[in-house]
């Protein structure tokens, strides 16, 4: 193997700008690579995985691709409290995930199942009595993230402001410097949000008969064997992290939503068998991956699909790609529900970082539909006339930028 500080040539017919939203998410473009040369350099010290197999393996083998600093812009370190638990190795990352997993069980999921329905019925209710609005701004994107705040305890009250500044700091310099012209850390560039969580926090030190018994008390109260805890700076970060991650579910629910007002084949199939509400949502995640791509980092020489990768180069994991291959999925392109024991699509990653909120995300996308459906019974929801289709400005993310309907009684 040649040196690892040799730069390795850019494969020029298959180049593009992975910063390039359009670029990154040009599924014609992925589609040629992964027939003609499924692991490539697209750009310099980047390799991209187009293929099921590849991608599935490099998520899986944590030991070989780090997950530390491929959120952050080149040179940007964080101190570990800063950072999301996606962005951790072992052996960190598996003594905090083992935590918060006691809080994201299926079972934990379909607790939150009537609160959510409750949430899906008042925010729709609320549409319906308003004659429309944006599905997006005021249905999908503040949903998932109250529910995971709910999850954690959070208190209802607060779950507007504390999403609203969640999403401010996702579009801010944050995510890619850990800071802002504010200041260092989530503290120093968004002290409200810093205020609010530490708040729920210290409430919940120490125990005692008045603290909150929820999955935010567990993290806090949290000791192993040898006294380890995750500590108050960390657990305000994986708070908001939790909130955060919430937001893929949003563009998940776009996705949706968007499909079932202009398909009269998929209302028609949903109403047909309940349980394809489901089996939908998990197809939309297949074939709309809500995050398009992940990076990882090589951590020392091996190689991929037999193409050889040297330790410091970053590989992109072309997730919305992996889940088109036609050597995995027939009829690849296709949103099919009849498929029998499809593999399980990488949309929410794959080995030890698969995500968390795989379960939550799974009931919300389901009630959504089932009461949706509801609605249409009685009305009709249509969207603008002037309306296209536009892709939320973000890098990885996947989904409608707004679905602005009306909503009118049948007649
Ligand atoms: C459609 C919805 C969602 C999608 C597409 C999605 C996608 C993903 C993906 C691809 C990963 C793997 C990251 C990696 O391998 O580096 C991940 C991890 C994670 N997700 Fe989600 N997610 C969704 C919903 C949620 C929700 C609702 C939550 C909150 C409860 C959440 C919290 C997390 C967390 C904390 C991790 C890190 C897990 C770890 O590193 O061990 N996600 N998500």
């Amino acid at each position: 193997m040649s040196s690892p500080r040799t730069p390795q040539p850019v494969d020029e017919a298959f180049a593009f700008d992975p910063t390039d939203p359009r670029q990154a998410k040009d599924f014609e473009r992925m589609a040629k690579i992964r027939r003609e040369k499924p692991v490539c350099r697209p750009a310099p010290n980047v390799v991209l995985t187009t293929r099921y197999e590849d991608t599935a393996r490099v998520f899986r083998d944590s030991k070989r691709f780090s997950s530390v600093g491929d959120m952050r812009a080149p040179g940007v370190v964080v101190p570990t409290e800063e950072s999301f638990l996606g962005e951790l190795d072992a052996p960190l990352h598996p003594k905090i995930r083992r935590v918060l997993l006691k809080g994201f069980t299926r079972s934990q999921a379909a607790a939150v199942g009537p609160w959510t329905r409750g949430e899906v019925k008042r925010r729709l209710a609320g549409l319906v009595s308003r004659g429309g609005g944006d599905l997006m701004n005021e249905f999908s994107i503040p949903l998932p993230g109250s529910i995971s705040a709910h999850s954690l305890g959070i208190p209802d009250a607060l779950h507007d402001r504390v999403m609203a500044l969640c999403d401010e700091l996702l579009h801010s310099t944050w995510p890619t410097t850990g800071r802002t012209e504010r200041g260092e850390g989530i503290a120093g560039s968004f002290p409200e949000l810093a205020g609010l969580i530490d708040e729920q926090i210290r409430l919940r030190e120490g125990g005692g008969g008045d603290a909150p018994d929820d999955l935010l008390g567990l993290m806090v109260r949290f000791r192993d064997e040898e006294g380890w805890e995750i500590g108050a700076h960390h657990n305000r970060t994986l708070v908001v992290n939790i909130l955060a991650g919430s937001l893929s579910a949003s563009y998940m629910l776009g996705n949706l939503i968007y499909r079932l007002l202009t398909d009269a084949g998929f209302e028609r199939a949903l109403r047909a068998d309940p349980a394809n509400c489901l089996r939908a949502v998990d197809e939309s995640m297949r074939l709309e991956a809500p995050v398009a791509f992940l990076m990882r980092t090589a951590r020392e020489d091996t190689e991929i699909g037999g193409v050889p990768v040297y330790a410091g180069e970053h590989i992109m994991c072309h997730i919305a790609s992996a889940n088109r291959d036609e050597l995995v999925y027939d009829d690849a392109d296709s949103f099919r529900l009849d498929r029998v024991d499809p593999p399980e699509h990488l949309g929410f990653g794959i080995g030890p970082h698969i995500c968390l909120g795989n379960h939550l995300t799974r009931q919300v996308g389901t009630i959504a539909l089932e009461e949706l459906l509801a609605v249409l019974d009685g009305h009709r929801i249509e969207l603008a006339p002037d309306f296209e289709w536009e892709c939320v400005n973000h890098l990885q993310e996947y989904g409608p930028e707004h679905l602005p309907v009306s909503i009118t009684k049948r007649g």
